[in-house]
This record gives C-alpha cells, structure tokens and sequence, in this order.
C-alpha cells in the first residue's frame, strides 16, 4: 500500500526523495508561506516543500510545515480526500485523491508506526545534555 501510493515522494529507504513538491495544502492565509520560492523566487517554486522522511513520524507531530495536522490520521485524510488542486500541484496527485478505503488507511498508519526507532530515541548520546 505504502510503495504504491507514497514511495514515489517518500522514497526507502529514508522516506525522502530529497526534493520540494505541491502536496496539495491549501494555502494558509495568516502565513501565506510560499515554501521553495520564498529562497528561489521562481514561480514554478511556489508552495512547494521539501519532502519530509517519515522516519519516527508517529514521534514528530503536529506535522505539514505549518503543523496544520495533529495526527497521522489528519494526515491520511489529506491525501484521501484533501488536496487542493491549487498551482505547481505535484503531477502525482493531479487527480485530486490517492484512494484509500478506511481500512487501507489505518493499514497505512500501522506500517508508519514501524518507521518509529526506540533505540534511536533512547540513546543517551544523542540526547539534550541539559536535559534532566
Ligand atoms: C507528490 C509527493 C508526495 C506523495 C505522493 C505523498 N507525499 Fe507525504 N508529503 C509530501 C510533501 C512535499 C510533504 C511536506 C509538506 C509540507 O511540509 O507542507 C509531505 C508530508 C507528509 C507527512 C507529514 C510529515 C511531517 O513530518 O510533517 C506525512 C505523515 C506524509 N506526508 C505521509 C504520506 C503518505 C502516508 C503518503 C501516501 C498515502 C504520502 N505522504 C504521499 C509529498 C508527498
């Protein structure tokens, strides 16, 4: 499910392809953030963002980088039923929707919360050495 509808912009094995991209966030009028061009000016820039890894996503909300989601649930019902097809949306999701039934998207969901990395969070060296 993921490979087929997400692995072409959140791509293994660090779930990034390293580019900016239209994911379909409507513009939010109070940041009106412009993403890529506000650092390149190009309008073919405009509201794209870098793609972020999903590596412990289930750790890292509120997510979108406006933190316009709070769950990863908000984040799946974006591509299912969200998106807005506003300029330099991205080509993949030209068709409005990736469609996912209910069950399909807490599948999705169960397979984020295997990116989460418990080692990775405990280990003390990469800890705040202020934190008490
Ligand atoms: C066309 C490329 C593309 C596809 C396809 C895509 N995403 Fe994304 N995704 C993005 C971009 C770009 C962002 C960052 C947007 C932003 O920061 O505003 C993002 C953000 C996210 C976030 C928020 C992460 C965070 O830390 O804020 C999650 C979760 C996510 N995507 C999951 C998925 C899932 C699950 C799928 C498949 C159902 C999927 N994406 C398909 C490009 C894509």
């Amino acid at each position: 499910m993921f490979l087929s509808n997400c692995n072409a912009c959140h791509k293994e094995p660090l779930f990034s392809d390293f580019q900016y991209r239209n994911n379909g966030l409507s513009v939010n009028p109070f940041l009106n953030d412009s993403g890529r061009a506000h650092i390149t000016s190009l309008s073919q820039d405009r509201y794209k963002f870098k793609t972020p890894s999903l590596r412990n996503v289930a750790k890292t909300g509120p997510y979108m980088h406006d933190g316009r989601y709070e769950t990863l649930e908000d984040c799946l019902n974006h591509y299912t039923g969200n998106i807005t097809n506003m300029m330099n949306i991205d080509p993949l999701l030209q068709s409005g929707s990736i469609p996912l039934t209910a069950q399909e998207k807490q599948d999705v969901i169960a397979f984020l919360n295997t990116l989460t990395d418990y080692k990775f969070l405990n280990d003390k060296r990469f800890a705040d050495p202020n934190f008490k």
